[in-house]
């Protein structure tokens, strides 16, 4: 068992750095196995006159070290595990360190490391102190200065943060580059990128009249598959200055692309690194939800550089400050480039599927947390999706004007700081003159708020009485919720149209309104939360009929969409509980006719034919029964199919949209195309094997082709086997295609099929987003089998998580988190669940890890 128990940080122990650092000159020579790091710091001391100088530093050699150019006696200073501590400096001081770290063995994929054979940096939160010691820490920025040198032919192009100065060559067949960076930063936002790529290059004028240069850099061979990536770029670009008045600082902007990495991407300032996913695509390997997630992650790194990177975190726990904020601009802006309610349903399925179940089991945080074990795990939906949501709420109670002016407020007053989330609150209260103390608690506050609906009609008055009211179950720390102020969107529809809209701030535990309507109306029905205004839960007790009348009356496109959801939810708790066998032949028909009736919106159409996933359903009763529930929700889905039939064939019938088109348009016909092909999938009829089998073969497309391969891989009994095999003939050479053939399989295999897998010579446990396509996808997207009673699924997971876990911490906990919605289970899956968790307690788990699981078992 391990002993070091890791360290909790906490929020109110912040305190200042006693020093700034006016500017940073880092010299590399680059070598795999042996790189030496140079830094050069101009120190002035800010804090108490008696501090001495405490840097972090994780891993290095240290080689040499001198303050004003004289060496340091080695009693003038101690080398800890985690940092170097030089007890006595004077104020003002030049301090040189020479270090020396092996980029090759980092397979933590923070700090400097190799990616296919090229040097790569991740630096967010904590991996700076991997490359040099430093303060590192958000709140101290500086302008940094590089020099590269590196073997010129193995490593031709040299790449860092800001704009590009000298460059040449240098004796032994290497060469050197220079970059500086004016605009003070903190350390997580260096990079360092250095190896042979192709560029695929752009130019952008910005609203200023600056020409910019915009490069791509890919693995050789893939520029091509770079046009998307640019085009979105300079979409977000044009975005940020109309919609928030933003313009870019530097004159080269830089994205480069690399196989092995922890996230989706980062947003180094003038230096963003992709993982590779999400920068390559074209129609024959890449879906459409590759090209929307591509879409989104370059304008999201794109709008750091002004929510995250000119204005930063004071610290950590402020992470939300420029994430919530940042994805709430990337989901306006993919609204922007496609449907409004159809980006606002995608947004919410993925907010309901990953934070609500974060918010409702043992790893439920807040948004901005007091306290942490590893920062690596503070990257969540919470912080994220969650941060986004509340800044939408801020925005929709102010109103976009007055969110426009708290925002550029923000960028004035704060532009070259770093800041918290009081601060920028402090904006909005200036513009607006109101005080948002209350409406903050939602960044202290876990859990999701649960809004209770009620409902009386009085014929004889012609009024309607509506009771709302809040409560948030305890969470972890949390025993005890105040009331959070919720505003929510509502409207009374009574078939024809709006009778009356408003928004209600719930602010209280509860609120009574009475609407008295013009004599003659009947009984209106009550549309609650429009277009998701609040990120809640709601209870309301309707009958089915009354669930019907009020989808077919709504007027707002997200509640008719989540009217359906949770009509179809309940039919699958009905009939995975047992109370009815087989499903309703009425609500099948009404759904399968509200599809048909959508068709001429294709991408809607889509969204109606989805059934709510098992892990939503988790949330709904306990305890949750993945293998009942899974089997409820394919014989409905089965039934809708069947209904579907005539429509499914006439539909697939057409020939797909040619040439192809990435856009919104076309990605619509196709959205509803694959979620027909879905429902192939779980289709009864004889024929559905051998159309899906020609789907497959003539699909010109990977989102078609692969959704068939996927259908054919639910259909079973074999007919799966030679497309699988073709399949992976055709692209062993491309591995974000192979990361969709893992991925197939884990979603739709059981515990052998992910040990096969994990057994494939192309498996590798270093590689992220491989690890990723079979164990993710396999604990995420497939629970039935994941949560099998026997605790197979779970000893599948563990076998390869304790492995990765090894080489990479931050990947081991995240995969980890799979495990969050045990406690809710049914006997045997949730006992089972419990004993791998202890198994893993007990192993040799990385801090990041042990910290999740400790967590869990809580
Ligand atoms: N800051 C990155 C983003 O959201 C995410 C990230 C965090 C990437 C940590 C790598 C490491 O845009
Ligand atoms: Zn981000």
């Amino acid at each position: 068992m391990r002993t070091e128990a890791p360290v909790a940080v906490h929020l109110s122990d912040y305190a200042p750095f006693p020093f700034q650092i006016d500017q940073v000159n880092l010299e590399f020579d680059l070598d795999p196995d042996a790189t030496r790091v140079k830094a050069t710091l101009a120190i002035r001391r800010s804090g108490a006159a008696d501090a001495g100088l405490t840097l972090d530093g994780q891993g290095l050699k240290l080689m040499k070290i001198a303050i004003d150019g004289a060496p340091l006696d080695p009693s003038a200073y101690t080398v800890e595990e985690e940092r170097l501590v030089i007890p006595s400096v004077p104020d003002a001081f030049t301090l040189t360190t020479e270090v020396e770290i092996a980029p090759a063995k980092n397979t933590a994929l923070s700090g400097l490391y190799m990616s296919g054979g090229r040097f790569c940096t991740q630096c967010e939160a904590v991996g700076f102190r991997r490359i040099t010691y430093y303060p590192d820490r958000p709140d101290v920025m500086s302008a940094f200065h590089v020099r590269m040198s590196a073997d010129k032919k193995k490593y031709p192009i040299l790449l860092s943060n800001g704009t590009p100065g000298e460059s040449g060559d240098e004796k032994g067949g290497r060469h050197f580059a220079t970059w500086d960076d004016p605009h003070k930063k903190p350390s997580y936002l260096f990079a360092l990128c250095a190896g042979d790529y192709d560029v695929y290059r752009d130019r952008f004028t910005t609203m200023n009249g600056d020409e910019i240069a915009l490069a791509i850099h890919v693995d050789k061979g893939d520029a091509e598959r770079a046009a998307w990536a640019m085009d979105s770029l300079k979409r977000s670009m044009k975005w940020d200055e109309e919609v928030y008045g933003r313009a870019y600082d530097l004159g080269v902007f830089n994205i480069v692309a690399v196989r092995d990495f922890n996230f989706g991407a980062m947003e180094n300032k003038g230096l963003n690194v992709f993982n590779s996913a999400y920068v390559l695509a074209d129609e024959a390997t890449a879906t459409d939800a590759d090209f929307e997630a591509i879409e989104s992650i370059v304008a999201h790194e794109y709008f750091h550089n002004w929510t995250g990177n000119r204005i930063t975190c004071r610290d950590w726990f402020q992470l939300c400050l420029k994430e919530g904020l940042t994805v709430f601009r990337d989901q306006n802006f993919s609204a922007d480039m496609r449907s409004r309610p159809v980006q606002r349903i995608k947004d919410v399925i993925r907010l309901r599927a990953r934070q609500f179940a974060e918010d409702a089991g043992p790893l439920a945080h807040s948004v901005r947390p007091d306290t942490y074990a590893s920062i690596d795990n503070l990257y969540t939906a919470t912080v994220y999706e969650k941060g986004a949501e509340i800044i939408g709420m801020l925005r929709r109670m102010i109103g976009e004007e007055q969110y426009r002016k708290g925002m550029d407020l923000y960028f004035e007053r704060h532009d070259g700081e770093a800041v918290t989330i009081e601060d920028f609150y402090k904006c909005f209260e200036d513009v607006t003159g109101e005080d948002f103390a209350a409406f903050r608690r939602w960044y202290a506050q876990a859990g999701t708020p649960e809004v209770t609906v009620a409902e009386t009609w009085n014929p004889d008055t012609n009024e309607i009485e509506i009771t709302l009211s809040q409560k948030t179950a305890p969470t972890p720390g949390q025993p005890d919720k105040k009331a959070v102020p919720i505003p929510l969107q509502m409207a009374l529809v009574d078939g024809e149209g709006n009778l009356a809209e408003w928004m209600t701030l719930l602010e209280d535990e509860d609120v009574t309104l009475t609407m008295e309507l013009p004599e003659g109306t009947g009984r209106p029905l009550v549309s609650v939360n429009r277009d998701f205004s609040a990120p809640v839960r709601l209870k309301r007790d309707l009958t089915r009929d009354q669930r019907l009348a009020l989808v077919r009356a709504e007027t707002d496109p997200f509640n008719k969409w989540d009217g359906v959801q949770s009509l179809v939810k309940e039919e699958i708790l009905a009939l995975s509980e047992g109370s009815q066998a087989e499903p309703d032949s009425a609500l099948v028909d009404a759904l399968g006719g509200a599809v048909e009736q959508a068709a001429g919106d294709p991408a809607y159409a889509a969204l109606l034919t989805r059934l709510p996933d098992v892990g939503e359903l988790f949330l709904e009763r306990q305890p949750a029964d993945a293998v009942a529930l899974n089997a409820a929700r394919r014989k409905l889905q089965t039934a809708l199919a069947a209904r579907l039939g005539p429509f499914i064939a006439e539909t697939l019938g057409k020939p797909t949209p040619t040439p192809y088109d990435p856009g919104a348009e076309q990605a619509g016909v196709r959205a509803l195309r694959t979620a027909l092909i879905v429902l192939l999938g779980v289709a009864k009829e004889p024929s559905a094997p051998a159309m899906l089998e020609r789907l497959y073969s003539e699909a010109t497309n990977m989102t078609e082709q692969i959704a068939a391969l996927r259908a054919l891989c639910v259909q079973g009994g074999g007919a799966a086997t030679a497309p699988l095999a073709k399949f992976e003939v055709e692209w062993k050479s491309n591995p974000l295609v192979m990361d969709k053939w893992f991925a197939v399989q884990a979603s739709t295999g059981t515990a052998e099929t992910v040990a096969k897998l994990a057994a494939h010579p192309a498996f590798d446990l270093l590689n992220p987003n491989r690890v990723r396509s079979v164990v993710a996808t396999f604990a995420m997207q497939n629970l039935a089998a994941f949560h099998a009673p026997d605790g197979s699924g779970y000893r599948a997971v563990e076998t390869i998580v304790l492995s990765a876990d090894k080489a990479n911490p931050a990947l081991g906990a995240r995969l980890l988190t799979a495990f969050e919605q045990w406690r809710v289970l049914e006997p045997k899956a949730k006992a089972a669940a419990e004993a791998t968790l202890k198994r893993l307690q007990a192993a040799d788990l990385s801090p990041n890890s042990a910290d999740i699981v400790a967590r869990a078992l809580g």
